[in-house]
């Protein structure tokens, strides 16, 4: 699986706009004969299964045409490919799991609430939660069903999203260690489906597009052995066409795009955002450098760059804080405890681990950490829509061959020699950052009116 590790490096990251804009001039006058007819006859508009816009709400949107070329359609797949999924939640849990996917599925795939009970730091709101990285795929589904643009008239549509829980289905299927065409066989049965509806015939898909809380390699597995990882979904015919939001993208793929992990913030308004900014730019940093993770067989690359890592930072204990997730796994468990070490350190290691990115890149930029990369593809080839390119601005970049040459305190060397005024600045500027990356709870209010762009805003709007 692993055998195109470093690619990644190598490969600029391609942007490609799909070509339904094309589609929009020519739908002009119907929309707004559509708007006309909607307003008279007082239509409510319903999104795929449970929700259903309220008529005030529904009116204010008519009176607001920003819609114009931004609305999309949800494919009302059958339950099989998404809501049965989460019901039959136990098949989704693995054995290694310590708590069951069923508890992560509540609070609309946000997971359980980090309640009283959890914490009597009022700093952590009541919007803070136990969220699982896999949940995205839940969680994008529920913000999209509220989506201030939906439509149920696909001719309408700039895109046409496509509601199948990809990675929880592969979670079902590893967990009875299927043979390779059980394991492939939802994928193949969901385009069959999708390829007899009106929608696809269109564009032939390429305005359709699926997200998945999984690294996009888990879906190319070429291998029809038994004993090899993951689906062929991407390397299907179909797939070809459509585009995938994915936590990491290939880069070989141009249909491939990369959006934020979920952290465990999910704020229901722009002022709680500001409230956590305000808060994280004062907390007291006691901490030069942490690395929150567990060792990886150093066999590759990437276990090799991590091994060194976890080495600097064991020889650098007066600066450096490993909380090793082998020995203290209920400490990384912990959304809480995790996050009162990044927000009292400045920098926050990110080594690749099974892959190149983590889920730990988002979490430090929520607490205001500085992040320190060792590869391209950890984040600056990945998050071209939510994270500016001005790389240095935000973040250290130390090359793997720094690390293999260099002396036992080579990090801390570097990170110690940044000017005091150079990271009050990165630092500010990743704090500016949060907005973008965090889901924002989904029926949240905008009381004063202003738009926050979340993590979800900017995938529908750059996609
Ligand atoms: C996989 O398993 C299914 C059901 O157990 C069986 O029908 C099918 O023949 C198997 N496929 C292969 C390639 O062995
Ligand atoms: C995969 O497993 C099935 C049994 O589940 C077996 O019949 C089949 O021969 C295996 N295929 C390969 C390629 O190993
Ligand atoms: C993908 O799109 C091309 C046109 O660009 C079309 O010829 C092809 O049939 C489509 N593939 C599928 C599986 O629909
Ligand atoms: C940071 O530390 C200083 C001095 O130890 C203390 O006065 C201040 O209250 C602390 N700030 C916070 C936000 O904990
Ligand atoms: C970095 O890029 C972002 C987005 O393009 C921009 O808002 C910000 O001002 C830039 N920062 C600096 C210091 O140039
Ligand atoms: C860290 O220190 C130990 C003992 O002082 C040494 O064996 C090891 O090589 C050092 N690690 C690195 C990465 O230099």
């Amino acid at each position: 699986m692993d055998n195109n590790n470093n690619s990644i490096e190598n490969q600029p990251a391609r942007k490609k706009k799909p070509t339904n804009l094309l589609l929009i001039p020519c739908l002009l006058i119907t929309t707004s004969m559509l708007l006309l007819y909607l307003s008279q006859n007082k239509i409510i508009l319903i999104s795929t299964t449970t929700t259903t816009i309220s008529e005030s709400d529904y009116n204010h949107r008519l009176g607001d045409h920003s819609c114009l070329g931004r609305y999309i359609y949800i494919h009302d797949l059958p339950s099989r490919f998404n809501k049965d999924i989460l019901q039959d939640c136990e098949s989704i849990s693995r054995p290694k799991d310590k708590t069951s996917m069923c508890k992560y599925i509540e609070n609309s795939g946000l997971g359980p609430q980090m309640s009283d009970g959890d914490t009597t730091d009022s700093k952590y709101s009541r919007s803070w939660y136990a969220t699982n990285q896999f949940m995205l795929e839940v969680i994008f589904h529920e913000k999209m069903k509220r989506y201030e643009c939906l439509t149920r008239n696909s001719l309408l549509a700039s895109a046409i999203y496509v509601p199948y829980y990809a990675g929880l289905d592969l979670r079902r299927s590893m967990q009875w260690s299927c043979n390779v065409s059980e394991r492939d066989a939802a994928g193949k049965e969901m385009f069959k489906w999708i390829k007899k509806q009106p929608q696809w015939k269109g564009l032939s898909g390429k305005d359709h597009f699926l997200v998945t809380g999984r690294i996009s390699k888990d879906f190319v597995r070429h291998s029809e052995d038994n004993s090899s990882w993951g689906t062929n979904l991407l390397l299907l015919p179909e797939s070809q066409n459509l585009s995938f939001l994915t936590i990491e993208r290939s880069p070989k793929r141009h249909n491939e795009f990369a959006i934020p992990y979920p952290t465990y913030f999910h704020p229901t308004s722009a002022v709680e955002i500001r409230q956590w900014q305000d808060k994280i730019k004062l907390t007291n940093r006691t901490v030069l450098f942490s690395f929150v993770g567990a060792q990886r067989p150093s066999i590759n690359y990437k276990g090799l760059v991590r091994t060194k890592v976890i080495q600097q930072c064991k020889n650098s204990s007066k600066t450096c804080r490993f909380l090793d997730c082998d020995v203290r796994a209920n400490i990384c468990d912990d959304p809480i405890s995790l996050m009162k070490l990044l927000e009292s350190s400045v920098f926050c290691l990110q080594p690749p681990g099974d892959s190149l990115t983590r889920r730990s890149v988002f979490d430090s930029i929520l607490a205001g950490c500085i992040p320190v990369f060792f590869s391209q593809g950890s984040a600056y080839k990945q998050y071209i829509w939510h994270i500016p390119n001005n790389n240095s601005e935000y973040s250290v970049y130390i090359p793997f061959k720094e690390l293999r040459k260099g002396e036992k305190n080579k990090i801390e060397e570097i990170l110690s020699r940044i000017p005091n005024e150079k990271v009050v600045g990165m630092r500010e500027n990743v704090i500016r950052l949060v907005p973008k990356i965090v889901y924002t709870k989904s029926n949240r209010h905008k009381p004063d009116g202003e738009t926050l762009e979340d993590a979800f805003d900017i995938a529908v709007k750059e996609w």
